[in-house]
């Protein structure tokens, strides 16, 4: 009898895995989606003359499986090999790792007029960008909770054309409430923000280093990064600039007065030595320190180049518009090129490029945060009280190409500033590469075809007019991007359903 037992169980074993595969297998099908992909299939190949994986560009074929990257054939392939398969040729079109936008402001819940998950990740798709990052104010309430976060997480199901995470808010409020912290990176929270100015919005308080500190001490635990907004306000500058005669509101010079680089260079000096502790051996050793929208390529810079080099856990990142405009050519009171720290000077701009080829840039991100139209003012053209903020998530491939072209910007470096490192920044090991393992997160893009950007333009912001790249001819079109196999974007069409996922960190 037991023999029998012994001989029969490795069968039932086999008997049962074959069930188990027979039932599993047919289910997997299933769950592709149609409606998620103007793809048929979720099995496929995609071949071209300029493939970007992390050793070049080559001509490459590319497996895609399930979502997946299956396999990568570097160089001359043969078109035969893959004759019973699905292949899309894109010829000499550049195939890219999806964009990864880290700074993004959706507003929604509670500011869908400004702009919102459904028409922010369409923008999105259509600019290349297969996984962007949502910041915790300008919605309504700010994600500063575990609650708050479950609200964005709700606000956001069955809207996302392209998959997105979400940074958290560290607020005075909860920097001392380790519980509250806990709560929050738990519920998902990929990261914190915070500010060291006031940030414009009421329910989102700024920070002191203080409060720095002890975010990073939780940020630890969880080898999560604290992303800073680094200005502090210096009122005795502020007063200076703002009783003068010079004070013409309509005037840019006006505005870059009352924010200059030593607010910048203020705040990083506080940051370099709170990113002291995240040192080996230090009271926030695994946590990680990210600069955000970095404008002043001076002291500020040299600041952090100092806090790098003595080993802290420190990158910074710049934005598109800081590398395409300098103060010098924006108009008086077009207040579409509002935003903080403000545009610079020419020599500014140019030594932001040379960083950022230096390497001393770590990457780049969008910083898109539009509002309503009324609130730019563009009637009074008051640069001291209209919204700042920049529109630009659709272009911001073209405009880096366009602008970086004259100081001859390599794909390879366009993928290190706007996908590997992002990737690393938000913690996504499975994005940012084209490699076999990797979420088959593409762009596909024609670098000469130019473009006006201008009222015919099919652009998916919210609000169109605000952006302040309209009016310029770019170089760089977005023919296909595809988000995890589905190809959510080609040639001007969406998919039909939204089936982004939401990205929310693993404990
Ligand atoms: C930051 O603010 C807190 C109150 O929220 C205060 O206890 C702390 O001393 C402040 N730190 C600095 C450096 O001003
Ligand atoms: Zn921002």
């Amino acid at each position: 009898m037991d023999l029998l037992k012994s001989r029969l169980l490795p069968v039932i074993a086999l008997f049962a895995s074959v069930l188990f595969l027979y039932f599993r297998i047919p289910s997997s099908k299933q769950s592709f989606d149609s409606d998620c992909s103007l793809l048929a299939h979720d099995h496929f190949w995609i071949v071209s003359n300029r493939v970007v994986t992390p050793r070049g560009v080559t001509p490459g074929a590319v497996e895609v499986k399930a979502g997946r990257i299956n396999t990568v054939k570097e160089g001359e392939y043969n078109q035969l090999l893959l004759q019973n398969e699905h292949v899309l040729d894109y010829g000499d079109a550049v195939v890219m790792p999806g964009l990864i936008d880290v700074h993004a402001h959706l507003d929604e819940p509670g500011r869908e007029e400004w702009e919102g998950f459904s028409t922010g990740t369409k923008a999105a798709a259509a600019g290349g960008i297969t996984t962007l990052i949502d910041m915790p104010l300008n919605s309504f309430p700010s994600t500063v909770s575990e609650e708050t976060l479950k609200l964005k997480i709700e606000a956001a199901k069955k809207k996302l054309y392209v998959d997105v995470g979400f940074w958290g808010g560290l607020v005075p409020e909860n920097a001392f409430d380790t519980s509250a912290l806990d709560k929050l990176l738990m519920a998902g929270a990929l990261g914190l923000k915070s500010f060291m100015c006031p940030s414009g919005i009421n329910d989102f308080p700024m920070t002191n280093s203080t409060h720095i500190k002890e975010g990073l001490k939780v940020l630890a635990k969880y080898k999560r990064p604290l992303l800073v907004h680094a200005e502090v306000v210096l009122e005795s500058e502020n007063n200076i600039e703002l009783s003068s005669d010079e004070s013409d509101p309509r005037s840019y010079t006006t505005y870059l007065k009352t924010r200059p680089p030593s607010w910048e260079e203020a705040a990083i000096r506080e940051l370099k030595d709170a990113s002291e502790e995240t040192r080996l051996g230090g009271n926030a050793e695994g946590a990680h320190l990210h600069i955000v929208h970095l404008a002043d390529s001076r002291t500020s810079l040299d600041l952090i180049k100092e806090a790098k080099s003595g080993g802290s856990s420190l990158t910074v990142e710049t934005c598109p518009h800081y590398l395409a405009f300098s103060a010098e050519e924006i108009p008086d009171g077009d207040t579409r090129f509002k935003c903080a720290p403000p545009i610079r000077d020419e020599a500014n701009r140019q030594s932001l490029w040379e960083a950022l080829l230096e390497g001393h840039i770590d990457m780049l991100s969008s910083d898109h945060s539009p509002s309503i139209p009324d609130l730019k003012l563009f009637d009074e053209g008051d640069f001291l009280r209209a919204w700042g903020g920049i529109s630009s998530l659709q272009f911001v491939l073209p405009i880096t190409w366009s602008y970086g072209k004259a100081y001859g910007i390599t794909l390879n470096q366009l993928t290190a500033w706007w996908s590997e490192r992002p990737a690393k920044l938000a913690c996504q090991a499975n994005k940012g590469a084209i490699r076999s393992e990797m979420d088959a997160d593409f762009v596909v893009w024609m670098p000469d075809v130019e473009f006006e950007l201008d009222e015919n333009y099919d652009i998916h912001h919210k609000h169109r007019n605000i952006s302040a790249y309209l009016g310029k001819r770019l170089s760089g079109k977005v023919l296909a991007t595809f988000v995890r196999g589905n190809l959510v974007y080609s040639e001007g069409k969406h998919s039909p359903a939204a089936c982004g996922a939401l990205i929310l960190a693993k404990q």
